[in-house]
């Protein structure tokens, strides 16, 4: 088995959901539009100057990425997972929504992508991906070096402070239905003593009573918030603030990060 291949690679977990990722949301153009509005209203609140250009660092298939785009920001996107940015790339051609994407590891943001932005982006817990604190801070220290001065990165992440009190084994199911098709994604989760654990991934398609299971593999890493600002601010962010769901109106709480 490949590196890329081993059990809970991030890049193998990814590239094979890549087809059937939309099928986290029971409708992934009404979501796309819903995190968009919402992104868009945090962006302009938060923003010292009029944000114009946004770096997404994890844009999977492109939720956000297009999103925003379709609202009239420039949208650069990248992701570690190549068949992600290839779905992303076909999915706004589609939608003749201009975003430009790249294959680019968030440990490499400085190295492989050109200029500065007035927003930088990672929604949808991708960060705790990471698993160890010094690439969580590496990982910072790149976002910062993309940012403009008066720039700031937005991202959201599960609410570990509160998963971790419970340690839930397993996420409610999403149905999504196409075409007398359904398909029922959820994740059950292996708790490991250090904080981390691992996703089992389910997708379900039941058509005229046959069903096919497919189940992929990957590991992340129950952050607190406050681990998460002591990594940012060990990258050399000036100022982090965190806002919960019932404050931001996006689904999962919101980190707020300034030179
Ligand atoms: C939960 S998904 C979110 C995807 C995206 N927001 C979307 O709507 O499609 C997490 C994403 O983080 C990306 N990712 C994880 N680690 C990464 C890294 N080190 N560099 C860049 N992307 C990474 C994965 O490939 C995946 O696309």
């Amino acid at each position: 088995m490949s590196n890329k291949e081993s059990s809970f690679s991030v890049e193998h977990f990814y590239d094979s959901l890549s087809s059937e990722y939309h099928f986290v949301y029971a409708d992934w153009y009404e979501s796309m539009e819903i995190q968009s509005k919402k992104l868009d209203r945090l962006i302009k609140e938060n923003s010292i100057q009029s944000s114009k250009t946004i770096l997404d660092c994890s844009c999977g298939i492109g939720t956000q990425a297009i999103g925003l785009a379709k609202l009239g920001y420039k949208v650069f996107a990248t992701d570690l997972s190549s068949k992600s940015i290839e779905r992303a790339t076909f999915e706004s051609e589609k939608m003749n929504v201009p975003v430009s994407f790249d294959v680019v590891d968030m440990k490499e943001l400085e190295q492989k992508v050109a200029g500065r932005f007035d927003v930088v982006l990672s929604c949808d817990n991708s960060l705790p991906h990471i698993l160890e604190d010094d690439d969580l801070v590496l990982v910072g220290k790149n976002i910062l070096s993309k940012l403009n001065s008066a720039g700031i990165f937005i991202g959201s992440i599960r609410d570990y402070d509160r998963l971790l009190q419970r340690k839930q084994r397993s996420t409610n199911p999403v149905v999504s239905v196409v075409e007398n098709k359904k398909t029922i994604t959820f994740q059950l989760w292996n708790w490991k003593e250090d904080n981390t654990y691992i996703v089992n991934h389910y997708t379900v398609k039941e058509q005229n009573g046959v069903c096919e299971t497919t189940l992929r593999k990957t590991k992340y890493r129950a952050y607190t918030r406050k681990e998460i600002t002591n990594c940012f601010l060990k990258a050399g962010f000036g100022k982090v603030d965190w806002l919960m769901p019932d404050e931001s109106g996006f689904y999962q709480p919101i980190i707020l990060a300034r030179k």
